[in-house]
């Protein structure tokens, strides 16, 4: 849904996210979190910038799911087996893209 420039290396801990979100993630959110047409919200939006959404809402996301507040993609389930060291690392990985990106 957005055009998603790549920063030009991941940290250690935003490579594990990456495999992450690949695991759990990536069928709504999209490939590099570019969101899904009719699925699911790209994550690097500003929408999603830190100052709005903190890394804690990442974990309630992935814990306890969404109520659909923002779009119309209808609510984010619970993401099940995730564990709360999965989703730390899958928000360093957001966050590196959302900085390539100019989301701050
Ligand atoms: C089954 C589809 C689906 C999966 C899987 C999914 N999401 Fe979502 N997610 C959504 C939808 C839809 C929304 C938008 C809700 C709205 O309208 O605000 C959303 C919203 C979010 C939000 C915004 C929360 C807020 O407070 O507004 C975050 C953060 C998020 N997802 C993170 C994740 C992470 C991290 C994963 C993987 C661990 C994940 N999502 C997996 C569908 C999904």
């Amino acid at each position: 849904m957005v055009e998603v420039r790549l920063p030009e290396s991941l940290s250690t801990q935003a490579q594990l996210g990456e495999i992450g979100f690949d695991a759990l993630c990536v069928e709504c959110h999209g490939e590099n979190a570019a969101g899904r047409n009719g699925v699911a919200p790209p994550l690097v939006h500003r929408i999603y910038e830190p100052s709005h959404h903190g890394d804690a809402a990442f974990l309630l996301a992935a814990q306890n799911g969404v109520r659909a507040h923002h779009w119309n993609f209808g609510n984010m389930p619970p993401v099940e087996g995730v564990t709360r060291a999965d989703v730390m690392a899958i928000t360093a990985y957001v966050r590196e893209l959302q900085r390539a990106n100019g989301i701050n």
